[in-house]
């Protein structure tokens, strides 16, 4: 059993103390850091498509305004991903022997969608539409970061109740239950 301590033990523990505490302190940063880091890989998750289509450069170096392709965002709730069509225009002829641009080509010619895998989705029972944000004049920027310069598009903000209110207060939008749930 453990007696009392002697004046060796309690000097040990003096002069261990400091490095104890700082070991505690230095585990709970590791934790912190550990913490924030999950929270930004989910934040940054970005799932591979089966086209591999470069935000970069389309809407980086070719500049290609959003609204080109994602064409309801200003008139409906969903933004839409766009017909191949829209992308067949330029690569009839451009880039056409790129393995990309191949798959592309008999999706169009085969008449077969492409599967895109969804980035951003809320829960279903959230009322969400885009229009009203695009006519109110916020940018796609400020809920999407910084598309133009993702090689694949990840979610860069949080979708969170919180995070909506926020803006909407800062905005004087409605902050209602009714709003966004119906
Ligand atoms: C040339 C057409 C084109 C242009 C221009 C374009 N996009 Fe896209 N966008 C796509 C395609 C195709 C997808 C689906 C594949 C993917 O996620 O990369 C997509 C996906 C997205 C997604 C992810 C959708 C989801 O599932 O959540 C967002 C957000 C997005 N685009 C925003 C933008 C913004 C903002 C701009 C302008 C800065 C832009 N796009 C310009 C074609 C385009
Ligand atoms: C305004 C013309 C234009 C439109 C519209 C367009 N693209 Fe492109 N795309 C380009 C150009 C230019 C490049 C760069 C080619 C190069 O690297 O020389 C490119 C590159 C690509 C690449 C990369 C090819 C590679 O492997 O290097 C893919 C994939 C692609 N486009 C898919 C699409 C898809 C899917 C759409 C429709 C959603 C689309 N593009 C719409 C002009 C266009
Ligand atoms: C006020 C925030 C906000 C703005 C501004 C915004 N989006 Fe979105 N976007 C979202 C949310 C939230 C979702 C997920 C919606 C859902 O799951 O119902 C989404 C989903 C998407 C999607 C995939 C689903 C769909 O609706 O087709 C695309 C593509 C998209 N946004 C493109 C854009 C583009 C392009 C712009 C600018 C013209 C833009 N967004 C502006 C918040 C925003
Ligand atoms: C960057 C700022 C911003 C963010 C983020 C944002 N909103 Fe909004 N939202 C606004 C503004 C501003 C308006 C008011 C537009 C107007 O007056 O027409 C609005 C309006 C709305 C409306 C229509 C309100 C009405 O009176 O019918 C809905 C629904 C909505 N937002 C839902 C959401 C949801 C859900 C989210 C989060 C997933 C969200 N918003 C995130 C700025 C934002
Ligand atoms: C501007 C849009 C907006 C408004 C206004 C809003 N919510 Fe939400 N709410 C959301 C979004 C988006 C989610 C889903 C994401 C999340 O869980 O944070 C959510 C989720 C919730 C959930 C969690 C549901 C679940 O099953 O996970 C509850 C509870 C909730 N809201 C209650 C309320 C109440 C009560 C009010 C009014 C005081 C309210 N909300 C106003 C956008 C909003």
């Amino acid at each position: 059993m453990l007696g009392p301590m002697n004046e060796g033990q309690r000097k040990l523990i003096v002069r261990l103390l400091p490095r104890l505490a700082l070991a505690g302190l230095f585990g709970s940063a590791l934790l912190i850091v550990a913490g924030m880091g999950l929270y930004w890989w989910q934040l940054q998750r970005a799932p591979e498509q089966p086209i591999a289509f470069p935000h970069t450069v389309h809407a980086g170096t070719l500049a290609i305004p959003c609204l080109h392709c994602h064409v309801y965002a200003d008139k409906s709730p969903r933004a839409g991903v766009p017909t191949l069509d829209i992308c067949m225009v330029c690569h009839q002829s451009i880039a056409t022997e790129r393995p990309e641009i191949v798959k592309l080509r008999e999706h169009y010619e085969n008449q077969q969608p492409v599967a895109w895998n969804r980035v951003h989705a809320l829960p279903d029972f959230i009322y969400f539409t885009h229009k009203r944000h695009i006519k109110a004049g916020i940018d796609c920027f400020a809920c999407h970061g910084a598309i133009a310069t993702m090689e694949r598009v990840g979610q860069v903000r949080p979708l969170k109740m919180g995070w909506c209110l926020d803006c909407h207060r800062t905005n004087g939008a409605s902050i209602d239950c009714a709003t966004c749930h119906r």
